[in-house]
């Protein structure tokens, strides 16, 4: 398939001239127009499948019917007023909604935000307020976001911390339980969580757990390429946060709503988180996210400690209202793990075949697909997946990757298997292309990705 790009060059040319560069990560140079289901086109009328769904925030397909109604006859009725001072229904019928459907049996509450960042600097402040204790933990290699405590959270990317600091004071970073590049040399099969007495060691020598607010983790990481902690490291790592009074937060903004083949992905690991981060794909694409947590936790911040003028914006509210009845009605949790498990198994029959293709990861549809020079050494293949994204997108498929080397596959769970099928047909040829050194240098001027 040969692209047409007149329309969407000229307007990249428009968008160099007066957009800044911070504000996006490139991969190729497409100009969306329009989007249904799994299928995205171009201003010049190209058409692609989507195995990004908008960075996984589009988890019930591009403008479903039932989030466009309710968008627009929300809009008709009141666009916005601010429930920084007044009240508003739709709010209130999703935060009901929210802390029915995230896990934990306890009393929640929650605040809304419009963008994962925002709420995750909710979940510091508060953490901090509840415990009266300063630290936070997270994970090298988790992306949380682009405020200011999001961002002291995050730890994958220079560019996100050059030149801006300083950042958020006492903010500490442990590794993530990576089973296939495990940082301390050991195999699934003789692990002992060994990777856990990392933040032991830091717990007896330099960083009281007394003073230890929180620890925030994504259940499974997700802009670190799709890196699933063995169930026993959640639990162990939530009992040591039970021992020493530390909160135990989860980052489900990328892995929440179905994603995983669960509601929500520490579902998959069997615990309660204290407090939960959502974000992405609660309204379909529409600038919305919350915390979610234990009553007491929230309760302890007062106002005006986390509002903004256009938080619980009820258009976003009715979208999110329809998204959560959309995931139901249309089964998409289980269908998440059903198209999951059968577009895995077809991965796994590449990599038999390729040994470009060192790992195949996920849970639900999900999956991280690791590539590497070396199946022994494990060394990152960056230029390899530079460029099979890159003629990907020439044949009609939006593919992506993360982590320098890890092919991004997070279709709309609305995605039909005949859609898959014809993806991993494109995928095996760009793979071939890539092996016979038919794809040019050239395209990783423009393919850098993360
Ligand atoms: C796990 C995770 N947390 C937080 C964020 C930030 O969300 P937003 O871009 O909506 O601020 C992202 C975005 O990619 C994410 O993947």
């Amino acid at each position: 398939m040969t692209l047409k790009l007149k329309k969407g060059k000229a307007l990249v040319a428009r968008d160099n001239k007066v957009i800044g560069t911070g504000a996006r990560v490139p991969y190729y140079p497409l100009v969306i127009k329009r989007g249904h289901g799994s299928i995205i086109e171009d201003v010049d009328g190209n058409e692609f499948i989507d195995f990004l769904a908008s960075a996984g925030a589009t988890n019930t397909g591009h403008c479903h019917p039932k989030v466009v109604k309710a968008i627009q006859d929300q809009a008709a009725e009141l666009i916005h007023y601010t429930p920084a001072y007044m009240y508003n229904e739709p709010m209130i019928k999703l935060a009901e909604e929210l802390v029915k459907i995230t896990p934990g049996k306890f009393k929640k509450k929650v605040m809304f935000g419009m963008s994962g960042s925002d709420s995750n600097d909710g979940m510091i402040k508060i953490a901090r307020a509840y415990t009266g204790r300063s630290k936070i933990i997270s994970f090298v290699g988790a992306y949380h976001g682009s405020t200011y405590g999001s961002i002291s959270l995050s730890a994958l990317s220079l560019n996100m911390r050059r030149k801006i600091g300083p950042l958020l004071p006492d903010i500490y970073h442990i590794n993530y339980p990576d089973c296939y590049r495990c940082s301390c040399g050991k195999k699934v099969a003789s692990c002992n969580l060994e990777c856990l007495d990392e933040l032991k060691q830091k717990f007896t020598t330099y960083l009281p757990p007394e003073e230890v607010a929180a620890i925030i983790m994504e259940p499974i990481a997700g802009d670190g390429g799709i890196i699933i902690p063995p169930e026993k490291y959640t639990k162990a790592l939530y009992a040591l946060c039970k021992e020493h009074g530390i909160l135990f937060a989860v980052d489900e903004v990328q892995q929440g709503f179905g994603r995983t083949g669960k509601w929500f992905a520490i579902e998959n690991f069997g615990v309660d988180p204290d407090i939960m981060v959502l974000g992405k794909s609660i309204a379909s694409g529409m600038p919305l996210s919350a915390v979610v947590a234990r009553e007491e936790i929230i309760e302890s911040v007062g106002p005006p400690a986390h509002l903004f003028t256009t938080i619980g914006n009820p258009v976003c509210c009715q979208a999110a209202l329809a998204t959560i009845d959309v995931i139901r009605e249309e089964g998409l949790v289980e269908a998440s793990k059903e198209k999951g498990e059968y577009l895995k198994a077809k991965f796994m029959k590449l990599k038999k075949k390729y040994p470009l293709i060192g790992d195949v990861r996920g849970l639900g549809l999900n999956l991280g697909i690791d590539l590497v020079k070396d199946p022994k050494t494990k060394e990152r293949y960056q230029v390899a997946c530079a460029k099979i994204c890159y003629r990907c997108w020439e044949k009609g498929l939006l593919l992506t990757f993360f982590a320098n080397n890890v092919l991004r596959v997070q279709p709309p769970l609305v995605i039909t298997k005949e859609e898959l099928d014809r993806a991993m047909v494109i995928i095996e040829e760009a793979i071939q292309e890539f092996l016979n050194g038919d794809i040019p240098d050239e395209v990783l001027e423009t393919a850098k990705g993360w």
